[in-house]
């Protein structure tokens, strides 16, 4: 018998990475989107088994029609992936942003517990999926799962919110779940906002890359294949109860990776003269950096895609899917988010 999955933000970068990743193997999916300004529209999917896949546009906040969903195809896992989830958006609307993370987490917790009692469905197992932006700017080291939650943005905030309240529904309603902390992920679909997708249309474009302040800060970088594959290879070994940080040990500061990309443009010389250095980002990370250990230990997972070989494929995907491109653009037309004014 076919595993039910259900994906929540299934229209969304990882999401659809996701569903086409289960789409090809022994899955049943059902992805749960409330379709916003960045989501992948249906037919840019890569569906191969279509018997297998099914999208209902609906938000998590919908209780009533929430329940009915999840009671009806009883899942074995629910992968939730639905946020909102850029840093600079929410810095341009920080009350928007927290509330509707806060509330999406409540929504689809709330319609657990219902399941949970009044259908005595006991076996739904959330998969939720959190970022190493709650830990904040790490000077030094590495952070461990239990670290301190120290968010900058509100963005990091609103997801420290939602794993904590993922936490007290665990201890009081015994609502069975795993946390995994993604970093940096990459690849195709990711929404033209992003920075690596950023670098590759301004090259594209030929116009200079806007870097943030003097592009000193650090993120860790993972191929979206890596994190489909980690999270669906690692579906029944995840602890319930427990988090896990899923890093790759990839590390670039901003400029170094523009530099890197550069290259496979063949421009090797004058670098630095397609840099638009630009006002820094308020509450600015320098490094995020986590301990992975735990995640390594149990998956045994360490052959991680190179930057050479991700960053290969993605640029040419990019090349290749211009009218997803220009599908973004209607929504976002390439301007600088996230400055106070
Ligand atoms: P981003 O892709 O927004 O992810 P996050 O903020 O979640 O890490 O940005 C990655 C890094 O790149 C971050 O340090 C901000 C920086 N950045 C730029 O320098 N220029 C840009 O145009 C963008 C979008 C980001």
């Amino acid at each position: 018998m076919k595993k039910k999955i259900i994906v929540t933000g299934g229209s969304g970068f990882i999401g659809t990475n996701l569903v086409n990743y289960l789409n090809k193997l022994n899955y049943e999916i059902l992805n749960i989107d409330k379709i916003s300004y960045c989501s992948v529209k249906e037919k840019f999917k890569n569906i191969t088994y279509k018997h297998n896949y099914k999208f209902i546009k609906l938000n998590l906040k919908n209780d009533k029609k929430l329940f009915r969903v999840i009671s009806k195809f009883n899942p074995k896992y629910i992968i939730n992936l639905a946020s909102e989830s850029h840093v600079d958006r929410s810095i341009d609307n920080p009350d928007k942003f927290i509330k509707e993370n806060i509330d999406l987490t409540i929504g689809l917790l709330e319609v657990l517990k219902k399941v949970k009692i009044k259908k005595k469905i006991n076996t739904i197992k959330l998969i939720h999926i959190s970022t190493d932006e709650v830990f904040g700017s790490i000077s030094k080291k590495f952070a461990n799962e239990d670290a301190t939650f120290n968010p900058s943005s509100a963005y990091s905030a609103s997801k420290a919110a939602a794993e904590n309240i993922i936490n007290s529904y665990y201890k009081t309603f015994k609502i069975n779940f795993s946390t995994l902390r993604l970093c940096n992920n990459y690849g195709p679909y990711q929404f033209t906002e992003k920075f690596i997708p950023t670098i590759i249309m301004n090259i594209y474009k030929n116009k200079k890359i806007p870097l943030y302040g003097k592009g000193e800060h650090v993120r860790e970088w993972m191929h979206v294949d890596d994190t489909c594959a980690i999270i669906e290879k690692n579906l029944h070994k995840f602890k319930n109860g427990e988090s896990y940080n899923i890093g790759s040990n990839i590390y670039y500061k901003n400029i170094d990776l523009i530099f890197l990309i550069l290259k496979f443009f063949y421009i090797k010389h004058n670098q630095i003269k397609k840099i638009l250095f630009t006002l820094d980002r308020p509450g600015h990370d320098l490094r995020y950096a986590m301990n992975s250990k735990k995640f390594k230990k149990l998956s045994k997972w360490k052959n991680f895609i190179s930057m050479k070989k991700g960053l290969e494929e993605t640029i040419k995907w990019y090349k290749n899917n211009s009218e997803w491109i220009k599908s973004t653009r209607q929504k976002y037309d390439g301007k600088r988010l996230g400055i106070i004014k």
